[in-house]
């Protein structure tokens, strides 16, 4: 896609400038200084669903997060970022148990685990411990150019873009999804937020021109491809960001929780809502609370959506497709309710143009961004359309991105 972001010598100049930043900030003796890049994702299909146990069909961008990184000879860690003025520091001997709140909590989590897995207990005296699987201290400078807080996974491009990078700095043996496992347990234990498990396999596992399928009850995966020269990819930022879309979040995975519980009594060998049948759920849903019954209706017709998208990609019917993410944002609309009338103006104002194959939001919603699906050539009357319906009915314009795939977290530059 003819986005400037998405050309290689443009990502490697933000990348030589991120290294100086480094230099800047960090000081120039120490050796080599190791970029790497790892980017964020959108979602397409299966919303709400990984939480649930379903499928979901995420796909990485070329947009994300950069890493300048270098080993120090100590024990102590410097974490800090070209978006955020300060700096964070603190000793691999002393890793404090849980976050702070702080962005750092991330990439600190993420040492955290890995320290853990290589058989570290935090606090235990300097020098002890088991020789060559040892961490040494590091110097990291986090950047780049994913909006934060818009639905595009830029905790999760955080995560598993250090623990690439602790990864290689440290020479050690781990695969794409030992990163996605790493950052896992960093979001889940170290910051606290009881995330689902698709935003860090949809960045580790990314492969560019091709959409994960993930299915999240038992992590199998595969990659389904989609031609980038028949469709592209774009992203409307509505530029609502929700103060409680976390506590909402939650609110969503405990009413499913409940919403599972109260049909397991009709259904007792189902082992997550993702495998009621929907004939239970219709002979239950008269008795249920009735925002349970919503919930559970969206998320049981959203893993039977998915699964006839994934056909639909199959037999390279783009339309069918995208008709499927059109019917799953008018769920999240009204049975899930976790969209807002920004996104569903976005979603309404895309749908009716003829070069649009579907949209709906993506991430979690309550704000953030629809993504749109679009056949090639519709780009300008995309943005112009979109551009003038919201601008009129909202009074401000919505940041409009054209995004092209991505394969997955990597090191792109060294320097001496
Ligand atoms: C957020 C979460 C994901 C997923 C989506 C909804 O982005 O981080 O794990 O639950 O919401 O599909």
């Amino acid at each position: 896609m003819s986005t400037p972001e998405n050309t290689n010598s443009r990502l490697e100049a933000c990348l030589r400038e991120h290294a100086q930043a480094f230099r800047a900030h960090f000081g120039d003796s120490g050796g080599p200084v190791r970029v790497f890049f790892a980017p964020g994702r959108v979602n397409l299909m299966g919303a709400h669903l990984d939480y649930n146990g379903g499928p979901v069909m995420p796909t990485a961008i070329d947009r994300g997060t950069w890493f300048a990184a270098r080993l120090r000879p100590d024990r102590r860690v410097r974490l800090a970022s070209t978006l955020e003025p300060g700096e964070r520091e603190c000793t691999l001997d002393q890793l404090p148990a849980h976050g702070s709140g702080h962005w750092s909590d991330y990439p600190l989590g993420v040492v955290q685990a890995l320290s853990q897995r290589l058989g570290e207990k935090v606090g235990e005296t300097p020098g002890a411990g088991s020789g060559a699987s040892r961490l040494s201290g590091v110097e990291l400078l986090f950047g780049g150019n994913l909006t934060i807080g818009a639905g595009l996974s830029s905790s999760a491009s955080i995560c598993v873009g250090t623990a690439l990078a602790l990864t290689r700095l440290h020479g050690l043996e781990l695969a794409p999804c030992d990163w996605v496992d790493l950052a896992l347990r960093a979001e889940r234990g170290f910051v606290g937020v009881q995330c689902g498990i698709m935003d860090p396999h949809a960045i580790g596992l990314a492969r560019a021109g091709a959409l994960l399928w993930l299915d999240c009850r038992d992590g199998s995966h595969t990659w389904l491809p989609l031609d980038p020269a028949r469709a592209g990819i774009a992203v409307a930022d509505t530029r609502v960001r929700r103060q409680l879309a976390q506590s909402a979040f939650n609110e969503r995975v405990a009413e499913c929780r409940a919403a599972f519980e109260w049909l397991r009594r009709a259904q007792p060998q189902a082992g997550c809502l993702r495998e009621i049948a929907l004939e239970t759920f219709e002979s239950e849903r008269a008795r249920m609370p009735a925002v349970l019954a919503r919930r559970a209706e969206h998320v049981l017709r959203e893993v039977a959506r998915t699964f006839e998208a994934r056909r639909a990609l199959e037999r390279g019917d783009l339309a069918g497709f995208g008709a499927q993410m059109t019917r799953a944002h008018e769920s999240l609309r009204t049975h899930f309710e976790v969209s807002v009338p920004q996104l569903d103006c976005l979603v309404e104002t895309a749908t009716a143009l003829p070069g649009v194959l579907g949209s709906r939001l993506t991430g979690a919603g309550f704000g953030g961004c629809a993504v749109i699906l679009y056949e090639r050539g519709a780009e300008t009357e995309l943005r112009e359309r979109l551009e003038g319906v919201y601008g009129a009915r909202f009074g401000q314009l919505p940041k409009i991105e054209l995004f092209g795939g991505d394969p997955g977290p990597r090191e792109l530059l060294v320097e001496r």
